[in-house]
């Protein structure tokens, strides 16, 4: 195939088990997991820090060019470094998850994380997972999956990951968060939340993740012999 290995596309709404998922698979086929939700996090973050509140193109152009974001795994777990500060927990509160729904809506910010997540993942031998793989970033990736589940059950499951870490929330807000986040990604002008039309649907609603995967591995199986 010319290449270290195929381009597997994961997309999905938030809490559909898509980075739990892609991580076990990319370690079961010895791909690279490139989480692109976690850039676009990694960028709020950054922005939230400057005080900037994501309606200023420009200055999120200049900061976006200030941005180096690197993922390292340590002990099979993949840190989030940027600018060479480890950013893995900070990345993941609440208040970062809806202030990177907004920021990722920024055209400035797509196009950037854009071009850097086609030069990581171009070489092959990678699973990419996000909202637009399948579509703007690969979309002659090699096989695309669009992961989703019901939004009581993702809600129901981030709320048992927040308060799991000590999180006040409640299960009525967390499902509302997640349902709102879902209006903003598929409702956005640039590079929405959409499903490939050559995507495979996996619905992950009543499966273990060890289902799942077990699906997508048998799929991405296949589809290396065929290569
Ligand atoms: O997958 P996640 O929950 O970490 O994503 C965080 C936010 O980033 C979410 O609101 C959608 C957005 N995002 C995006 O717009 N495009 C991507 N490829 C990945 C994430």
């Amino acid at each position: 195939m010319g290449r270290r290995g195929l381009i597997i596309a994961i997309d999905g709404p938030s809490g559909a088990g898509k980075s739990t998922i892609t991580k076990r698979l990319a370690d079961r086929l010895g791909y690279v997991h490139i989480d692109t939700g976690a850039m676009f996090r990694a960028v709020a973050l950054v922005a939230k820090r400057a005080g900037l509140d994501g309606a200023d193109d420009e200055s999120l152009e200049r900061l976006c060019r200030g941005i180096e974001i690197d993922f390292f795994r340590n002990n099979g777990c993949c840190r989030v470094i940027v600018n060479g500060e480890d950013v893995t927990e900070a990345i993941r509160t609440p208040d970062i998850s809806s202030l990177t729904s907004a920021i990722s809506a920024r055209k400035v910010v797509r196009d950037f994380l854009l071009t850097l997540q086609r030069r990581m993942g171009n070489e092959g031998g990678v699973i990419l997972e996000g909202r637009d793989i399948g579509t703007v970033v690969f979309p002659n990736a090699d096989v695309k999956f669009f992961l989703s589940a019901s939004v009581e059950e993702r809600g129901r499951r981030r709320w048992l990951e927040l308060t799991g870490k000590g999180v006040n929330v409640t299960l009525e807000d967390t499902v509302s968060a997640v349902a709102l986040r879902d209006k903003q990604d598929s409702g956005r002008e640039h590079a929405p939340l959409r499903r490939a039309d050559d995507a495979i649907d996996v619905d992950s609603t009543g499966l273990s993740i060890d289902q799942v995967i077990a699906i997508m591995e048998g799929m991405v199986r296949e589809k290396e012999q065929a290569h």
